[in-house]
């Protein structure tokens, strides 16, 4: 094995810079603890962003994923296959939406979302109308019509020209959501419930029902950008289920892959027939090692689980919120956002690295997103390596 100057040396070298990496070569990881080339330990607050929602070698998931890799690794979208479907059962069976279209990615995701919406604007709904209206601070992915959605305005203006059709408007303001709606005349709405880029923000409740009610009475698809904050991730199998709507469009990715690349789009009554054969596609849509390990994901994602969810999320913001440097919490379940005295997120996320524990920022807050499979006793170890950077 390389040693970590010659690994990062060849990194520098043979990959494109596109990211900043902290000093840490992580070698292998077991439940919620990752652990570098050296042997060090690390309590994983980041799940590599949200993605590995069952934590590491989870058995029934690896049972899935190598029996599914030993039968058939890839079929294509020309034939039938079984992993698929019964994922997309799950999925409905689960969500009350219809159908399912699966990608690859959270991006790949709210394209599907964006192309469905400017489809059903153009040729279905009421009159023709396809500006689609996102909010200020929101992340919806790196691609080019999802960086022009993402109301974080960081460096977009390198790709111009963006692609026409999407206007930002600010977060929990339903005044400005109403007044942009009667200037622009849009097709959707898109929105992530709990802002995961944006700072860890779960929107105002009545903000979203006057959305909600905005899309009824005028025709407008509301979609919900679940990449980061569904699959369980807030305590509820999609955080729209906390907010009492029903979106047309609800994008996912990460959690459902627990750590392999997948994502999609659940469709409601509007929206479930409006692409059609030549329409869209995906090589790598629906693959079936993917969608085993999903299967596996959304049944261990039960009630019960879901329950387990919301009791360590009150453990661990309750143990947050008695810490000097804590004077905030944002976010639902255990996607938590922190507001710190005297330090950003940044300085808390290099102070707990060399405390054991891996966590990401969010802006200026201190963001946790630890496996959803975490123990009791895993958290005790993660509280207690919080509490030295943060009280
Ligand atoms: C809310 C949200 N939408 C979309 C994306 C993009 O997902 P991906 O990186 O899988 O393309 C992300 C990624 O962090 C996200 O948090």
């Amino acid at each position: 094995m390389m040693d970590r100057s010659q690994l990062k040396e060849k990194d520098l070298q043979y990959i494109v810079h596109t990211y900043n990496r902290y000093d840490i070569v992580i070698d292998h990881a077991e439940g919620a603890v990752l652990t570098d080339m050296n042997g060090r330990e690390y309590y994983d607050l980041c799940s590599g962003y949200g993605a590995n929602s069952l934590g590491y070698r989870n058995p029934a998931w690896l049972e899935a994923v190598i029996g599914q890799l030993l039968k058939v690794q890839h079929t294509s979208n020309l034939y039938y296959s079984e992993p698929g479907v019964l994922l997309a059962e799950k999925l409905v069976t689960r969500s009350g939406l219809n159908k399912v279209w699966f990608a690859n990615s959270g991006g790949e995701a709210n394209e599907a979302a964006i192309k469905t919406a400017r489809k059903y604007g153009n040729t279905l709904a009421d009159h023709k109308k396809n500006t689609i209206i996102s909010l200020k601070k929101s992340f919806h992915g790196r691609t080019l019509a999802t960086v022009t959605a993402t109301g974080l305005a960081e460096a977009q203006d390198v790709f111009a020209p963006l692609v026409p059709g999407f206007v930002h408007a600010e977060v929990d303001n339903i005044a400005e959501l109403e007044a942009l709606t009667a200037e622009y005349d849009p097709c959707a709405f898109l929105m992530e419930l709990v802002q995961g880029e944006g700072g860890v923000h779960a929107l105002e409740p009545d903000f979203v029902e006057a959305a909600a009610a905005l899309c009824r009475e005028k025709d407008i698809l509301f979609i919900d950008d679940e990449v980061q904050a569904g699959i369980g991730r807030t305590g509820t199998l999609f955080a729209y289920q906390q907010y009492g709507i029903m979106p047309d469009i609800v994008s996912f990715a990460k959690g459902i892959g627990a750590g392999l690349p997948i994502g999609g789009i659940l469709c409601g009554p509007k929206t479930c027939d409006v692409l059609v054969p030549g329409d869209h596609g995906s090589t790598f849509g629906m693959n079936p090692v993917a969608c085993a390990g999903g299967c596996v994901v959304l049944d261990t994602l039960d009630e019960d689980f879901l329950g387990s969810v919301r009791e360590k999320s009150d453990y661990l913001r309750n143990a947050l919120a008695d810490m000097d440097k804590v004077c905030g919490l944002d976010g639902l379940g255990l996607m938590v956002g922190i507001d710190l005295d005297g330090m950003t997120g940044a300085e808390a996320v290099s102070r707990l690295m060399e405390e054991g524990a891996l966590a990401i920022p969010a802006q200026d807050r201190l963001r946790l997103l630890p496996p959803l499979t975490i123990t009791e006793e895993e958290l005790e170890g993660v509280i207690s390596v919080l509490k030295k950077v943060l009280d």
